[in-house]
């Protein structure tokens, strides 16, 4: 029997996401400060790639468990964890889609930034995620908007267009960051909508070198961008898509010597 590969485990176990992580980690810890967190509250980090978020909320005093599909990230947070010497946090490998590893009303607070929004099915994500918080308790998830003119959702137009149409029925990740979407998953899985609030917030992605060098880093180490440069170098493309790319990372960055470019993003609460 041939084991099935999952495409959505497979885009982010690709390169090495630990390589961008590390130019997001201080809009996660600022993040992380505006969550109120306090000790020994139950936190589950959705989508938790290496811990950007996790860690600074276990630093906080929260016990943390982080949950991600790729396996490399899990190994990659739980070498963090023990590195700063954090026994209130761990790292294990599941899916959005089906958290069934988890117990009901669990988790005082469940943060998804950039995480849960990539994992298909989002009908049935919203389902699990309302599933293991406890009542009265928040969700708070971060979701790049479609359309925005700010770096990640130019990044993901510019790679659209050197890649093939999705497959049919495909839903878009970007569709979480859209407020009437975001209302109707929460309220299929029984959310009341004055329950659920979304605001526009900026993340900044830092990084000591240059733009282009961060193109280059996006290019070698981002599964996304990784599949794009791939489709883009089976037609000849590949020269065009650094092109545009290092265009909108010199145009966008407000770095001086280095790099910093703001990328706005919908968080969204949801009171459970
Ligand atoms: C853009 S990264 C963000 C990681 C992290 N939250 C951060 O802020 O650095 C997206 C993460 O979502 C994870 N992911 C994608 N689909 C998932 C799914 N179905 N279940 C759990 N994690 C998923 C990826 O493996 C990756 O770590």
């Amino acid at each position: 029997m041939t084991a099935t590969t999952n495409p959505n485990k497979a885009l982010w176990e690709k390169g090495d996401f630990t390589e961008i992580a590390a130019t997001m980690r201080e809009s996660g810890e600022a993040l992380v400060d505006t969550l109120a967190i306090t000790e020994g509250m139950r936190v589950l980090d959705l989508g938790c790639g290496d811990g950007t978020t996790a860690v600074p909320e276990a630093q906080l005093g929260a016990d943390v468990l982080g949950v991600d599909i790729a396996s490399n990230l899990v190994a990659a947070g739980n070498a963090r964890a023990e590195e700063l010497g954090l026994t209130n946090l761990r790292f294990e490998e599941g899916d959005a889609t089906d958290l069934s590893l988890l117990d009901d009303e669990s988790f005082d607070l469940v943060v998804s930034i950039f995480g849960a929004m990539f994992a298909p099915n989002p009908f049935g994500v919203a389902k699990e995620m309302i599933r293991v918080t406890k009542p009265g308790c928040r969700i708070v998830m971060g979701n790049w908007i479609p359309n925005d003119p700010t770096l990640v959702a130019q990044i993901l137009k510019i790679s659209a267009s050197y890649s093939p149409p999705p497959p049919e029925g495909f839903v878009s990740p970007v569709t979480w960051g859209v407020e009437e979407n975001v209302v109707e998953r929460f309220t299929a899985a029984g959310v009341p909508e004055e329950r659920i609030s979304c605001e526009r917030e900026t993340y900044n992605f830092n990084s000591p070198g240059s733009p282009s060098e961060l193109v280059t880093a996006f290019r070698t180490y981002y599964g996304p961008t990784m599949n794009a440069f791939e489709a883009a170098a089976s037609n000849g493309g590949e020269d065009g898509l650094q092109a545009e790319l290092e265009k909108l990372f010199n145009e966008q960055n407000t770095g001086n010597g280095a790099t910093s470019i703001p990328a706005s993003f919908l968080r969204v609460t949801v009171q459970r």
